[in-house]
């Protein structure tokens, strides 16, 4: 379906007033930004305008009660200046499959794709032409009734805005195997991208920091052994020249970076194990020295090698990001995929005006 999406330029672009030699992490916002509503049936008015604060009801459920979901995605320009979308329709359906767990409508594909790509295409000038850097994109829906009381939402604002970042962790990270707090187990949210996912991880996160690490590597309760993911990434381990990574299992982000880095692993034929791993086996593997590698994955960070790593009382200090294979190939494959270094095989990279131009299935 083709959605006729509105469109409201600014007359006051901010661009100038942003280095793109020197972007923080999540603090600059583009010109414009794309909304559409949900009256209680179907998903209307969709529409791109200057980007500006929008008032909310004080009993806004969304508020209140946490149905509150969202993306992050990033567009890159390649080398000869064409802006790229990195596996658009993995994101669309992950934020559907958030939906669905939230008890929220699930946003057609063709409105996601439509809404996203033209967006991107309007604010193009806002994505840093560096590798390494890029436009990032945060779709989110929220439930927006004005109403107390417990219950799903009838109606709900999807929204999607975007801002110019450079990398998220530009040195190694350290850390913290949590054994007191969880993120989530089987059957919880853990799963969805919801915002309160986030929120429950930050006091945890906050003393991890305060002990001097970046990060809290969850651990799956209630045994606390088995390894689940970081803050806002997957986790890779690279043991003996395998690379482990942990089985998705209902309580860890379906990263779309991590499946990504599976599949370029596999097809140049490095080993990948897709299992169960558990912190006494990592910590036998860095005792025997066979824990060559561990690095993160996710849209933000990409590839984020980890310097340490502590479990109670042992602090794992892992060898030098210098002789790290795997993660140096797969941290340079992915930029090159987006910056168009190397041939994209796998149809990931998408140009944007791609689906301004196509039908799409609703
Ligand atoms: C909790 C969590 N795990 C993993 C990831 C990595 O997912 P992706 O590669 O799709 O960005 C993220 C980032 O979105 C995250 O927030």
């Amino acid at each position: 379906m083709k959605y006729t999406i509105s469109l409201t330029k600014t007359e006051n672009s901010k661009l100038g007033g942003v280095d793109f030699n020197n972007i923080p992490f999540g603090r600059h916002f583009s010109d414009h930004i794309f909304i559409a509503d949900f009256d209680g049936e179907n998903w209307v008015n969709p529409r791109i305008e200057p980007f500006a604060n929008f008032s909310i009801h004080p009993a806004c459920m969304g508020l209140h009660y946490g149905q509150s979901i969202f993306e992050g995605m990033k567009a890159t320009k390649t080398l000869d200046g064409q802006p790229m979308l990195f596996r658009p329709e993995m994101h669309a359906a992950r934020m559907n499959a958030s939906a669905r767990r939230m008890c929220m409508p699930e946003i057609p594909e063709s409105l996601f794709l439509q809404g996203l790509d033209m967006l991107v295409g309007v604010d193009a000038d806002w994505i840093p032409p560096q590798e390494g850097s890029a436009l990032y994109l945060r779709p989110l829906m929220f439930a927006n009734d004005e109403f107390i009381g417990v219950r799903p939402s009838a109606k709900y604002k999807f929204i999607i805005m975007t801002g110019p970042v450079g990398p998220y962790y530009p040195k190694p990270v350290r850390l913290m195997a949590e054994n007191h707090f969880v993120r989530a187990v089987n059957g919880s949210t853990g799963e969805a991208k919801a915002a309160g996912n986030y929120a429950g991880a930050m006091l945890p996160t906050k003393m991890a920091q305060e002990k001097g690490f970046d990060q809290v590597m969850w651990l799956e309760s209630p045994e606390f052994k088995y390894i689940q993911e970081v803050g806002t990434m997957n986790i890779f381990f690279v043991i003996n020249g395998v690379t482990i990574t942990p089985v998705t299992d209902g309580a860890i982000l379906k990263g779309i970076t991590r499946d990504s880095i599976i599949t370029l692993l596999r097809e140049e034929g490095y080993p990948v194990e897709v299992r169960r791993i558990t912190i006494d086996e990592l910590v036998a593997a860095y005792k025997a020295g066979t824990l060559e590698e561990v690095f993160g994955a996710g849209t933000a960070a990409v590839v984020s090698h980890v310097s340490h790593i502590q479990y109670d009382e042992l602090l794992m200090e892992l060898p030098p990001v210098e002789g790290r294979k795997i993660s140096r190939w797969v941290k340079d494959h992915i930029d090159g995929l987006r910056s168009g270094r190397f041939e994209d095989t796998h149809g990931w990279v998408v140009p944007v005006g791609v689906f301004q131009e196509e039908e799409v299935p609703a």
